[in-house]
């Protein structure tokens, strides 16, 4: 199978007054089209950078970055937004719903600004929010507000969904089914889902883990048997 997510030789450098710090250093690696992967990785290690300088909210300094054979890392501001709002979803640790718009009206924002969106009740049903639609962020649970805003990522269409500390809010059985929904999402739709965590247990669920350390990839594991999240204890 050809590449679908590829970064060759990305390096990243941050300036904070007089110092410079490495949040990447020649980062090279290779993800397939529909897998579910995990990246792993001490605080500082440059999960996050990886995953915003893929989903175009950040630049690298130096290197190739492609999806889907196209180059990230040579687009003007103008393609990033355009690369941004059609190809990529994200979902964060803190949700980022906007307070006063209910669950459906959130999906509706993001599905609104797209040019082949999944209709947003659909999308929340899948989600199994449909008796939840009319609620403000407020009035549903943590694991609620989660899946709200996987919703909103879905209903943009993306190649790709990009999740940064999914469940870093969430205790341990809400946290359990959020992966589930993501691992299923992955098995259903054939997305590519990117998945950062601190859990190294979480990693028996992914079909390639890969390890970061001091802004490198210290190891990258393919797992020809990946376990349901069910089925993992931490
Ligand atoms: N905007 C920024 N300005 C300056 N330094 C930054 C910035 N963003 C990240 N860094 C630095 O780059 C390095 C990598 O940060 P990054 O956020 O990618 O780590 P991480 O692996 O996601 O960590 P965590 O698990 O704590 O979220 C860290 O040393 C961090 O302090
Ligand atoms: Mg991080």
């Amino acid at each position: 199978m050809k590449d679908y997510v590829l970064f060759e030789k990305v390096t990243k450098h941050y300036q904070v007054g007089e110092q410079t710090i490495a949040a990447t250093d020649n980062v090279s690696f290779s993800i397939e089209e529909g897998e579910f992967c995990v990246i792993v990785g001490p605080s500082g290690a440059g999960k996050t950078t990886v995953l915003n300088m893929l989903g175009g909210m950040d630049s690298c300094d130096s290197g190739t970055i492609r999806l889907d054979g196209r180059d990230i890392s040579g687009l003007n501001e103008k393609q990033l937004t355009d690369y941004r709002r059609h190809d990529v979803g994200f979902v964060f640790q803190f949700y980022n719903l906007v307070q006063n718009l209910t669950a459906v009206e959130n999906v509706e924002l993001a599905s609104e600004i797209c040019r082949n969106p999944q209709d947003a009740k659909e999308v929340l049903a899948q989600v199994g929010l449909s008796e939840r639609m009319l609620n403000f962020p407020a009035q549903l649970s943590g694991g609620e507000q989660q899946r709200v805003s996987i919703a909103r990522a879905l209903a943009k269409n993306p190649k790709i969904l990009l999740c940064d500390e999914p469940t870093g809010a969430l205790d341990y059985n809400t946290g359990k089914n959020i992966l589930q929904l993501l691992q299923d999402t992955c098995r259903q739709t054939g997305k590519t889902v990117i998945v950062i965590t601190h859990n190294l247990a979480i990693t028996q669920m992914a079909d390639r883990v890969i390890h970061f350390k001091n802004g490198a990839v210290s190891k990258m594991i393919i797992n020809s048997t990946p376990v349901p999240v069910e089925r993992i204890e931490w």
